[in-house]
């Protein structure tokens, strides 16, 4: 672990080149737009999330495939000069993923995926990394590579009481959710409601209480934008944590600097609140730039902000 390292996490994920424009008015089906111009960016939910961490601080071990083309070449130089461990990053003979992002000047997007490489990651991946794995202070996951890589990684985080956190984007309703304990679930709202069935703030605790346990869900958080997150325990606790109001000009990747940024700090030791109000943070800061990598905060400049919101409260 270097200096700067603090805690150390595994990243079960996807890596896509994001091909970004920008439109006034989103197409409707059948609709041809043009736009202001093509960029090109690092993104993947799963790497998206792993960069968040790392600039956070945390030892990042990273599990994903990527092709043997030049963008997957260069996207795994890219991840090892920034400090992630790629031992475990697979080169596949099928295209790096690409998703296709389209933005308009509300904020809305809508975005394609052609997952390529990212469809290659298997369980025994996850096997060969095993004794990395175990070694993590949490392990993040979302659903954009296949699941059976997911639950094989959190079972054996399972049997060692390593925190799970599952970020189910995009959802996917197959997956086995009685398979494995899910530590902290986190979702935007329209997530909220396809995984748990309903929305958690309109139904009764008990029932929402209920539908966790059949989940095997520890902590539900509700990302909700510029709104406070919410928060909903198993046990029947809820809370709320306030996020830092900003102007958004491109939502992309927010979520994942939030789910990123919370699981480095989770694994750091800092308690749920702590590290639910340093990952709003991080994820409003993250909508200043364009991109889903390039405008993550580090530790620093989230620390920063906590410490002015505190001093204002
Ligand atoms: O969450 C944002 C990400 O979703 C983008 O980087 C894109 O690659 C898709 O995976």
């Amino acid at each position: 672990m270097s200096d700067t390292s603090r805690a150390s996490i595994s990243v079960i994920g996807s890596l896509n080149i994001d091909y970004f424009t920008k439109v006034s008015a989103l197409p409707s089906p059948g609709e041809t737009v043009s736009s202001t111009g093509l960029e090109l960016f690092r993104g993947g939910k799963g790497a998206n999330q792993a960069n968040a961490a790392r600039r956070q601080g945390a030892e990042v071990h990273f599990f994903g495939c990527v092709g043997q083309d030049e963008e997957g070449k260069a996207y795994r130089d890219a991840l090892d000069a920034d400090g992630i461990d790629v031992s475990f990053l697979k080169q596949v003979s099928t295209k790096t993923g690409a998703a296709f992002i389209t933005v308009d000047t509300a904020g809305e997007n809508m975005i394609v995926i052609a997952p390529g490489a990212n469809d290659k990651l298997g369980s025994d991946d996850i096997k060969a990394g095993r004794s990395v794995l175990l070694e993590s202070g949490a392990v993040l996951g979302q659903f954009e590579t296949p699941l059976e890589a997911l639950v094989e990684a959190a079972i054996l985080a399972n049997k060692e009481n390593i925190p799970v956190v599952i970020n189910p984007s995009p959802v996917r309703l197959e997956f086995p959710w009685h398979m494995v304990k899910t530590d902290y679930l986190i979702v935007n709202e329209g997530e909220a409601s396809e995984v748990l069935g309903f929305a958690p703030m309109s139904e009764e605790p008990g029932i929402l209480r209920q539908r966790l346990h059949e989940l095997r869900v520890e902590h539900l958080i509700v990302t909700r934008g510029g709104d406070e997150t919410l928060v909903f325990t198993r046990t029947g606790d809820s809370f709320s944590v306030e996020t830092l109001p900003v102007l958004p000009v491109d939502t992309v990747g927010a979520g994942d600097a939030f789910a990123g940024c919370f699981t480095a700090r989770i694994a750091d030791g800092a308690p749920l609140e702590e590290a639910i109000r340093a990952a709003n943070c991080a994820g409003a800061l993250t909508t200043l730039g364009a991109g889903a990598q390039n405008p993550v905060p580090d530790r620093q400049k989230v620390d920063q902000h906590l410490e002015h919101l505190a001093a204002k409260s």
